[in-house]
Order: structure tokens, then sequence, then C-alpha cells
């Protein structure tokens, strides 16, 4: 898995070139992408490429790896965005949110000239909420009701507990996650608008009609996706 990983993550490295914005995803198939990228730009095969980080766990490792960081009110475009995805189905819609950075994901990639999505073939799915729920960035005042709310989609969320911290998950935007788990999701863009119109979700994590191109890692090789 991890070799799948390091793969697709290298072939993103062929998308970039001297002088880009690169938006920086999140999770462990994009920091593979942003090691290499460091390392590029330490022995100069790279010049002048900068690096959108959409979380403070991106950026450490951005910084750590040699790759200068800007942020987005400082940039007038950005070039490409480079980020992994928990599910990808045949239209190359996405879920993602799995280490809870989806709202700055989203703001990132939404405005990059060309998203690149970074998977191996595990995450490929006929249809979205297959396998993985819907992660949903809440303001935390609003959590219950809207746990609630969603039983008219008939899903079932859960407040996302920390593993190295008692308590809920506190987003970098200082919200909490619910993970809602949906029988299956018809048409991604539909559900997406819908669940950003309940008051205090901030974001969720259907990402539909955004990606550009997908990188599949697969025993054979990487394949490429693209819409
Ligand atoms: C982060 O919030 C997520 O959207 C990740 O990009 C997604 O979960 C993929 O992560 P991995 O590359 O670790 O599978």
């Amino acid at each position: 898995m991890e070799e799948l990983k390091r793969m697709v993550a290298k072939e993103a490295l062929k998308y970039v070139d001297d002088d880009m914005i690169i938006g920086l995803g999140t999770g462990s198939t994009t920091a593979y992408f942003i090691q290499m990228l460091g390392k590029k730009l330490m022995t100069g095969e790279l010049e002048d490429v900068y690096g959108i980080p959409t979380s403070h766990q991106s950026r450490l490792l951005a910084l750590e790896s040699g790759v200068p960081v800007v942020s987005l009110d400082e940039v007038d475009a950005i070039d490409i965005a480079i980020d992994g995805a928990d599910e990808v189905d045949q239209h190359l819609n996405l879920i993602k949110g799995r280490g809870a950075a989806l709202t700055m994901e989203k703001i990132i990639e939404y405005r990059a000239g060309t998203f690149i999505v970074l998977v191996d073939e595990s995450k490929l799915v006929e249809y979205l909420g297959q396998k993985m729920p819907v992660p949903i960035e809440v303001i935390p005042a609003a959590w219950r009701a809207i746990k609630e709310e969603l039983e008219v989609f008939n899903a079932t969320a859960e407040l996302r507990m920390g593993v190295k911290k008692d308590g809920p998950v506190i987003t970098d935007n200082g919200n909490f996650i619910l993970d809602a788990k949906f029988e299956r999701i018809e048409d991604p863009l539909d559900m997406e608008i819908e669940l950003n119109n309940i008051p205090g979700v901030v974001e969720n994590g259907i990402f539909a009609d955004i990606a550009d191109i997908v990188l599949v890692g697969t025993k054979e090789g990487v394949k490429k996706l693209e819409r």
C-alpha cells in the first residue's frame, strides 16, 4: 500500500514546473508528494515553487521538507493542487476528510487551475458512500441538531472522537466533525449542496465535479483517469 502511495506521489511530480503555486493536500499520500517536492527544490531540479497548505499538518511537513509556503490571500492564482481522497466514483466525484481537513482542502482545490487526486485502487467505488461516511465539519453548538436533521437523508451520523485526545476531534478551524453514513449517494452534487444548506454546517466532504485528474496506484502501475 505504501509503495502504491509513493508511486502516485512520484507521478504527480511530473505536473510540477518552476514558478508554480501548488495547493498541498493533507493525508498520508500527499505527505509523500510534499517530501518528494522538497527534495526537488533542495537539489535545484525545481525552482520558485510555493505551496499553499490545506492544514497545520501539511504546513509543518512542508516547512520541514524545504517547501516554502504562502497563504491563499497572498497569491493571485493556484496552478495545481495535489491531494488524496477516501472514495472516488466513476465520474471522479470524491469523498474526502478522513483527516478532518476538508474545509481548507475544498477552499484551495476548488480554486486550483488543475486539481490532481492521488489514490490507490482500493479507493475506487461504484457510488459515493459505498464504503466511507461523509465527514461534515459543523459549528460545535449545532452538532446534535445537525446529527438529527441528517436523518432526513437516511444518514446515520456519529460525532468523531479523538484517538490521542479525550473528547471530540477539533478541526483546524475550531469545529467538530460528524461522520455521516449514507445508504447510497445517488447525486453527489445535489447532496453536497443540500448538506451545506443546513445551518451550522461549515463544509462537507463531498467534492463533486472538482477533480480534473485522478492518478490511481495499481500493482500494474499508475492509471490516469481524466474528466
Ligand atoms: C484529509 O482531510 C483527507 O481528505 C485526505 O486527503 C484523505 O483522507 C486521503 O488520505 P490518505 O492519503 O491518507 O488516504
